[in-house]
């Protein structure tokens, strides 16, 4: 039950016994077991994931670990399939930089969180100085790197659908101007959301994998 990720958000992640947890991208379901167990069986940990081989790969890792708080949700994680304001925390390692509408994506967390709720994703950042151009490059060269952000841009993507304290932490490079990040925020009390602005350009991603 190898992980695809770039990090361990779960490392990060603060959670709380009976809290609700979103993996975005949950592939085959590591982030989402680990977590289950922090939250406890009054919790719940949920995983979103596109393909149906991966979901099938995590509920069969499920079933191996017992884990009974668990549910798996086929989607994209740019139209979340859950209730506004249901989650207190989402997680994600190494998907957002797949995601072909990363405006779409920020919005979505913005919308399942409750107010206060928190965000722990890992994923691969652009250094603000590289070009469309140069990040194209490297990611081929570095794998499944399908459209990195930079930091302004990840910040700015966050910031622009409410969320506060963003914080970007290196973890490690990935390749020469692109990195492992950590990314910290969350959602102000009584903080609705406000019409977006648009914080990253679109760009089609053909990558549905990942490799670490
Ligand atoms: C690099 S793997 C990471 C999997 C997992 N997070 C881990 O750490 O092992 C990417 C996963 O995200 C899923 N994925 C990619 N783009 C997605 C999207 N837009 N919506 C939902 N799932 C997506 C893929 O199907 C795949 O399972």
């Amino acid at each position: 039950m190898a992980s695809l990720g770039c990090g361990n958000p779960i490392a990060v992640a603060d959670l709380r016994k009976g809290e609700r947890v979103l993996d975005l991208g949950s592939g085959g379901g590591l982030d989402v077991l680990l977590s289950a167990k922090r939250v406890g069986l009054t919790g719940r940990a949920f995983g979103l994931d596109m393909t149906d081989e991966m979901l099938a790969l995590a509920q069969r890792n499920a079933a191996t670990a017992g884990a009974t708080n668990v549910e798996w949700l086929k989607g994209h994680i740019e139209a979340i399939p859950l209730p506004a304001a249901s989650i207190d925390f989402v997680i994600s390692n190494c998907v957002v930089n797949l995601a072909a509408d990363k405006p779409a994506v920020f919005r979505e967390i913005a919308r399942v969180l409750r107010p206060g709720g928190r965000i722990g994703i890992t994923d691969i950042v652009a250094d603000d100085a590289l070009t469309a151009e140069q990040r194209a490059e490297r990611s081929s060269y570095a794998g499944c790197i399908a459209r990195a952000l930079t930091f302004s841009e990840f910040r700015f993507g966050l910031e622009a659908v409410g969320l506060t304290e963003v914080s970007l932490t290196v973890s490690h490079a990935a390749t020469e101007g692109m990195y492992s990040v950590i990314v910290k925020s969350r959602k102000g009390l009584g903080v609705g959301l406000e019409s977006p602005t648009e914080a990253a350009s679109v760009q089609p991603c053909g990558c549905a994998g990942g490799s670490q």
